[in-house]
């Protein structure tokens, strides 16, 4: 299901739900990131890219504070007053546009109402940040519909804490920023310290394709609020060598070899990933910007095996995936991408093979598991906005 397709959907809800004249569209991609993964909260860097899959809102602004929602993929309504934003346990999916507008209203700006229905392709619990996108999507609808003047940096940074404060997951940064910021046919390098960015564009030639387990993420929050720590862990023992180190981001591989003994195993190992994944984005995007597709790949493969034996956030399901990519025609690099623990690989793959690639994968994957995975190739896509 495409664009036009979600567009088609949001339309006949609307006109369902909340019938009347006129609406306004505005959607947001879900990402998939290239390299850089569990390193936007160590203050490191990452390269995801939007894609070709969204969050999408037709609405209409009221004359009162009242917020009535529908979403097409839960059939189910939820409403709320402005005036008081509280999280509807029996609509999960509400709380983003609820802790969007609560965190919005936060910082002084003026919503007026609004009648919205929300439908998106943007798998949920895969690893593709189907939560950014509903997040983003909401921002900049209500920035739109109430006429105010925010960032896309600064939205980005609204619905992250909207995610914190409002959903209870305290995730890094990279997930909003790219649905915000994302450009049409590029990767962008984020310094997820300074929030400075650079579109890097994708070399024509190779495609990039998502994979699907099919495996959704289990265990996700407590997995990830535990490395959270132990990175923490990482850098306060490491500051008795290092006293400058604010965060993993300020330590070397160089560094970890020097003074990483006394580091506890587990910690040891959890730096050890984030310090060599940074280092790997700053290769990738070097390589990326030479044309060098293969070392790009490469650096993707070194990324999985570190997500995997460093900081154990793989899966059988993802590593299963990885290893038939490996061996499909066409092949480049893969790794899983986002949180991990199920969810999605994201293969770099020679675009005269992937449709062969495509079908390789899922007809091995599906003989080896007994699961059907979706397979797709992604168009790196534009930021959030009105359609
Ligand atoms: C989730 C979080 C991101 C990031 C990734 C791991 O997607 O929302 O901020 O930490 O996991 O790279």
């Amino acid at each position: 299901m495409g664009t036009a397709d979600l567009q088609q959907q949001v339309t006949e809800a609307l006109g369902q739900r909340f019938p009347g004249v006129s609406a306004r569209f505005f959607q947001a991609p879900g990402r998939v990131n290239l390299i850089g993964e569990h390193t936007d909260y160590n203050d490191g860097f990452v390269l995801p890219v939007a894609i070709d899959r969204q969050v999408m809102l037709a609405a209409r602004v009221r004359t009162d504070a009242r917020v009535r929602l529908w979403s097409v993929n839960f059939r189910q309504s939820s409403g709320f007053s402005l005036e008081q934003i509280e999280p509807d346990s029996a609509a999960p999916w509400s709380n983003y546009v609820r802790g969007v507008a609560a965190v919005l209203q936060q910082e002084g700006f003026v919503l007026r109402g609004m009648d919205a229905v929300i439908a998106g392709n943007v798998p949920i619990g895969s690893g593709l940040s189907s939560s950014a996108a509903i997040e983003v999507a909401t921002a900049v609808t209500l920035r739109d519909l109430s006429s105010l003047d925010i960032s896309p940096v600064d939205l980005a940074l609204l619905c992250q804490r909207a995610e914190d404060e409002f959903v209870g997951m305290k995730c890094g940064i990279m997930d909003q920023f790219i649905a915000a910021l994302g450009q049409r046919g590029h990767a962008l390098w984020i310094d997820c310290r300074s929030l400075e960015y650079e579109a890097v564009p994708l070399p024509s030639g190779v495609s990039v394709v998502v994979c699907d387990t099919m495996k959704r993420r289990g265990l996700v929050d407590s997995e990830y609020n535990a490395r959270r720590r132990e990175c923490e862990q990482g850098v306060e023992l490491l500051r008795q060598c290092l006293p400058d180190a604010q965060a993993l981001r300020d330590v070397t591989s160089a560094d970890l070899a020097k003074y990483g003994d006394i580091l506890p195993a587990i910690v040891h190992k959890r730096c050890a990933h984030v310090v060599s994944e940074n280092e790997r984005v700053l290769s990738a995007v070097a390589a990326l910007r030479a044309g060098e597709v293969e070392e790009f790949g490469r650096l993707m493969d070194l990324s999985h095996a570190s997500l995997r034996d460093d900081y154990e956030v793989s899966c059988a399901a993802l590593d299963t995936m990885v290893d038939l990519a490996h061996k499909a025609p066409g092949f480049l690099g893969a790794r899983m991408t986002g949180a991990g623990f199920g969810g999605c690989t994201v293969n770099w793959v020679d675009s005269e093979a992937a449709v062969e690639f495509a079908q390789q994968v899922v007809r091995q994957y599906a003989e080896k598991t007994g699961v059907t995975p979706e397979v797709y190739i992604c168009a790196a896509s534009a930021a959030a906005g009105e359609l």
